[in-house]
């Protein structure tokens, strides 16, 4: 048996015996998300959804002041920052910071696996909601958001797991960083899409974490394109595990389908790389 499918096999052992804390899509975020995905959102009611939780409403603001949001200082309720942001944009800062919950292991060599799936997490959805953005995609900020910020959430299903397989076995078990890398990348898009389905999050993200990438990819899917385009630049700048400053963006059917051009892929790239400023 080769060394992948056996660490595979004990990632399902644990699964199967429910021996793992999962990670949570925040039942505040999941409310917050479907209200703000109706054609009229309800303000009012999305304002007391966040209210509700302290934590995540101090975290909220606490990100809506930070120096990513330059020029955003004084929104110090959650009503003020809806009124500066928009509600969407504080929507997007709910599941980015409800999210970052999930991203913790006492194990410090998965905690520093997951700072960095984390600052690829939130760099592709920077970089998909700006493409949203400037391909003219305006109704869909939000979920080129929220898609890109989840699209490899099967790694962290995965990390989570291999968390608990570690604890299991004990000092005995060793896993290099290799084989953990090499099932991650094998292996994500499936346990994310069936992740997704769990947590009963629209199909449109469910497709994105499943199809982000295979080859032959839906050419009309807009926001899987999007998403594909900002986790290749993402790679391309070594924001996450991988680096590989060989890609070309110009030359990515993703570029081409969106038809973006190439001062704009530049520019792309200077938005990520000011994101892994973004902290939260
Ligand atoms: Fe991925
Ligand atoms: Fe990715």
């Amino acid at each position: 048996m080769s060394k992948e499918s056996s660490l595979l096999e004990l990632i399902d052992t644990v699964l199967a015996n429910d021996e793992v804390i999962l990670p949570v899509f925040d039942h505040t975020a999941l409310r917050v998300q479907q209200e703000v995905s109706k054609e009229e959102p309800n303000i009012n009611d999305i304002e007391k959804l966040i209210n509700c939780d302290p934590a995540l409403t101090t975290k909220v603001l606490s990100v809506a002041n930070s120096a990513f949001y330059k020029g955003l200082e004084g929104a110090n309720t959650i009503r003020r920052a809806i009124l500066r942001m928009g509600v969407n944009e504080v929507a997007n800062l709910v599941i980015l910071v409800s999210q970052r919950r999930n991203f913790h292991s006492d194990d410090p060599a998965l905690a520093k696996i997951m700072e960095q799936l984390w600052q690829h997490s939130v760099g592709c959805a920077t970089g998909a909601h700006w493409l949203a953005k400037q391909c003219g995609f305006l109704s869909t900020l939000h979920e080129a958001f929220t898609a890109a910020l989840l699209h490899d959430i099967g790694k962290l299903f995965l990390l989570t797991a291999i968390g608990e397989v570690k604890k299991q076995q004990g000092p005995s078990i060793k896993i290099p960083d290799a084989l953990i890398s090499e099932v991650l990348d094998n292996f994500h898009c499936s346990y994310g899409y069936n992740l997704m389905l769990q947590w009963n999050l629209p199909q449109i993200y469910a497709e994105v974490a499943r199809d982000h990438h295979i080859d032959n990819f839906d050419h009309k899917n807009f926001l899987l394109i999007m998403v594909r385009l900002a986790d290749k630049a993402c790679h391309k700048l070594g924001i996450g595990f991988h680096r590989n400053p060989d890609i070309v963006l110009k030359g990515a059917p993703e570029a081409g389908l969106l038809n973006i051009s190439e001062i704009n892929l530049a520019k792309l790239e200077i938005l990520l790389e000011d994101s892994l400023g973004l902290s939260c």
